[in-house]
């Protein structure tokens, strides 16, 4: 049983295989915040309480003569709003007299089997009997607004989810300024924050630094979980390390605007808040309507920042992503989006299918500029109708000459943007986003379509899957190649502007559950010019996502590298592209290309006519290696040797198969040195007592002997020389 409950004392204990968590009701009714961290078994943290009179740090009125209760200093499981508590807030209610407060008091509980469900949302879901949930009830007396705190623990995988439902059992609207899906205190000790920063073509950098006093938000308005700033964030102990040390994940299962705010308080405790990003938003809560807030996945790890990673990437392999490619190989695929851009015709497209076929590639991806009158980004999204006139024939007749190969079929689509030249824009121009009045902002020359509209999903859907329905398309890349700004629905009065970025994303996420649903066996890659909303909502419906527009080896291993704090290689679409790379103009050698983009869901994208005989061989070669490795990488433990953002001479990871037997070390020369010194690294989670052979030199070597003593490569020389060593056990 992972979820405790003293019912006397109304005490809550969470736990998984490596931490527990403690919350209870106080005597006053009020929810608080006991523990999280390393196992605790059946202790009763209530001794940790701590409580000082604190200048000007208010107390509840029944409660005045007790000076030293005061909400602004209390460890809370979620903090309501303007009754004394100074610090981040979960909530911001606005009542119909204009009065803004929320003093949630507990009301009861529930335990239930299984994982809840989240309304409207991705979450993660049970794969058969691994989850329980909690349910806490508490309610602002006053008001009538219920809350209602889900608790989803995976005892096995080390995860605690949460999420929070509001509930208006008053007879008045009540306007929600913020609607956060949960809080963290961590009562005691300094936290450095690590986040995920970036922009287009450099997304998920990490950026480690003390949580100074005050607030940090890390967040985006942009409509998307965004380049700029992913929705994860890891709490790490200033001593933590990738081996040792105890750090916090807190992860949104949400693609749009979204803060995680972090407050360091007087008393130095220090409050995570993550939620719905709050620019803007304002959500009005009729008369018994119920508003659910997205999933925040917490993990513990008191083993350093690796376990953490390899928590949250088995979590997202195994109980976010679904469909009968979770866990099957991903086929390796030719994209021709770097080969041709917008310039191609069916009889090229054709071309480099032979050629895909020669070199064993499986799968020849369609991308931009199939349909409607689209041969460069200024026009053509919306009208989703085939440019035969381009393809020299219908679609179907070009899916069937590629089938005829021996090669799947994948399309790229771009559903959520509308260019202004279109017929469809021409018939409906109100179901962009703009202001009436005001000129739009551009983003590639699009704008983007009124998702939170029920009429313009219901289009998009029959448009898609009249496209998937008449074709035999396999595999289908989502884009999505603009920020939302101009946010105004011309189908929502005023008073509920404030909540079109959300129905947005209500609306997407139903498109995108109708389409896998009737499309089960075809095979989702996200994008959003690359990785620009690589989260976990996303991945709910793709089990792979573009990872990057930047295909430049070197950077990849630093966009790689981030990403895999909180995701798993599986889903990182990874492409070896042409030299000197489109878009920083370097050349690294195709073997080093090859061993960089075989860390993810592999594949080409240049144009295999323009190859050597030589660079072909290479491919030849890496797809088989591919075959051998894919499992390893994809279902595997991952292990970050070396910091790929920090050290500048060489970037070496590792990845060991779940059941230790084979191994794989990669390592890329980013500066050769002259007179060098040894490339050496320690090797991490082998069998100590095992032995594994390197297949491709013969020699042998103790797991014990790689993880104490370690591995010296030999002297590479050259630009980015790389290698990748397969270790088998004996
Ligand atoms: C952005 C994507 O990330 C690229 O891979 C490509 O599909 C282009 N869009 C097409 O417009």
């Amino acid at each position: 049983m992972s979820i405790h409950v003293n019912e006397q004392q109304k005490l809550f204990t969470l736990h998984t295989k490596n931490s527990s968590y403690q919350f209870f009701a106080d005597e006053h009714g009020y929810l608080e915040h006991l523990y999280y961290g390393a196992p605790i078994g059946e202790a009763d943290m209530r001794y940790m309480r701590y409580f000082s009179d604190c200048g000007f740090s208010p107390n509840p009125y029944d409660l005045r003569g007790q000076r030293q209760f005061s909400l602004d200093t209390l460890s809370q499981e979620y903090s309501g709003y303007g009754c004394g508590d100074f610090r981040l807030n979960g909530v911001q209610p606005e009542y119909a007299d204009g009065s803004r407060s929320a003093d949630f008091h507990y009301q009861g509980y529930e335990k239930i089997q299984g994982k809840y469900a989240v309304q409207g949302m991705p979450a993660c879901y049970d794969n058969g009997g691994e989850w329980e949930t909690l349910r806490i009830d508490l309610k602002d007396e006053v008001s009538g607004l219920e809350l209602q705190l889900y608790y989803g623990v995976c005892e096995k995988l080390d995860v605690i989810t949460r999420c929070a439902v509001f509930h208006n059992g008053s007879s008045d609207t009540i306007r929600l300024h913020k609607a956060a899906s949960a809080c963290l205190d961590l009562p005691f000790g300094d936290w450095d924050v690590i986040h995920f920063q970036g922009r287009h073509c450099m997304e998920r950098i990490p950026q480690r630094q003390r949580i100074p006093h005050g607030i940090q938000t890390i967040s985006s308005q942009r409509g998307a979980s965004s380049h700029q700033h992913n929705p994860f964030v890891i709490l790490a102990n200033p001593s933590t390390t990738e081996t040792a040390g105890e750090c916090y994940g807190a992860m949104l299962v949400y693609s749009g605007s979204f803060a995680i705010e972090l407050e360091k308080s007087q008393l130095q405790s220090t409050r995570l808040v993550a939620g719905i990003g709050t620019d803007s938003f304002l959500w009005n809560l009729k008369e018994g309507d119920t508003f659910w807030t997205p999933e925040v996945i917490f993990s513990f790890s008191n083993s350093g920042l690796e376990t953490l990673s390899n928590s949250y990437q088995e979590l997202l392999r195994k109980n976010v992503c679904r469909g009968p490619y979770k866990n099957a190989p991903r086929p390796i695929l030719i994209n021709n989006w770097e080969a041709t851009y917008f310039d191609f015709t069916g009889e090229k497209l054709l071309n480099i299918a032979k050629e895909a076929q020669s070199l064993g590639i499986e799968m020849l991806v369609l991308d931009d500029g199939w349909f409607g009158t689209r041969n460069d980004d200024t026009d053509g999204l919306g009208d989703w109708f085939v440019n035969e006139e381009k393809l020299g024939g219908n679609l179907q007749q070009l899916i069937e000459k590629i089938n005829q190969l021996g090669l799947k079929f994948g399309l790229w689509v771009e559903p959520e943007a509308i260019c202004i030249p279109t017929k469809l824009y021409q018939q409906h121009p109100d179901w962009a986003f703009q202001i009436p009045g005001r000129k739009p902002t551009m983003g590639r020359c699009e704008l983007i379509l009124d998702l939170s509209r029920k009429e313009v999903v219901d289009y998009l859907y029959e448009r898609i899957h009249d496209i998937l329905s008449n074709h035999h398309i396999e595999y289908v890349k989502w884009d999505m190649n603009r920020h939302m700004t101009d946010v105004f629905s011309a189908a929502l009065p005023a008073h509920q502007q404030g909540e079109v970025k959300h129905r947005y994303m209500l609306g997407l996420y139903d498109l995108l559950e109708r389409l896998t649903q009737a499309f089960p066996e075809i095979l989702f890659e996200g994008c959003s010019g690359g990785g620009g909303r690589f989260d976990a909502g996303m991945l709910y419906y793709s089990p792979q996502i573009w990872c990057s527009d930047d295909t430049d080896a070197v950077h990849r291993l630093q966009i790689q590298y981030g990403t895999s704090f909180g995701y798993p290689y599986s889903a990182m679409g990874s492409h070896v592209s042409a030299v000197p790379n489109h878009q920083t103009g370097r050349s690294v050698p195709m073997s080093t290309r090859g061993i960089v983009a075989m860390s993810g869901a592999f594949g080409y994208e240049l144009d295999l006519q323009q190859l050597t005989p030589q660079d072909k061989e290479e491919i030849r070669l890496q797809i088989q290696q591919y075959r051998k490795r894919s499992a390893i990488v994809s279902n595997g433990r991952q292990y970050r040797l070396t910091n790929a953002v920090e050290d500048r001479y060489f970037t070496a990871w590792q990845f060991v198969s779940q059941d230790g037997t084979e191994a794989l070390l990669n390592l890329v020369v980013l500066n050769p040195q002259a007179n060098p010194w040894g490339m050496h690294v320690r090797l991490r989670g082998l069998q100590e007592d095992a032995q594994y052979k390197d297949i491709a030199s013969g020699k042998v070597y103790s797991g014990a002997a790689l993880m104490n003593g370690g591995y010296t490569f030999p002297t590479m020389q050259g630009d980015y020389a790389s290698t990748c060593i397969h270790f088998v056990k004996e």
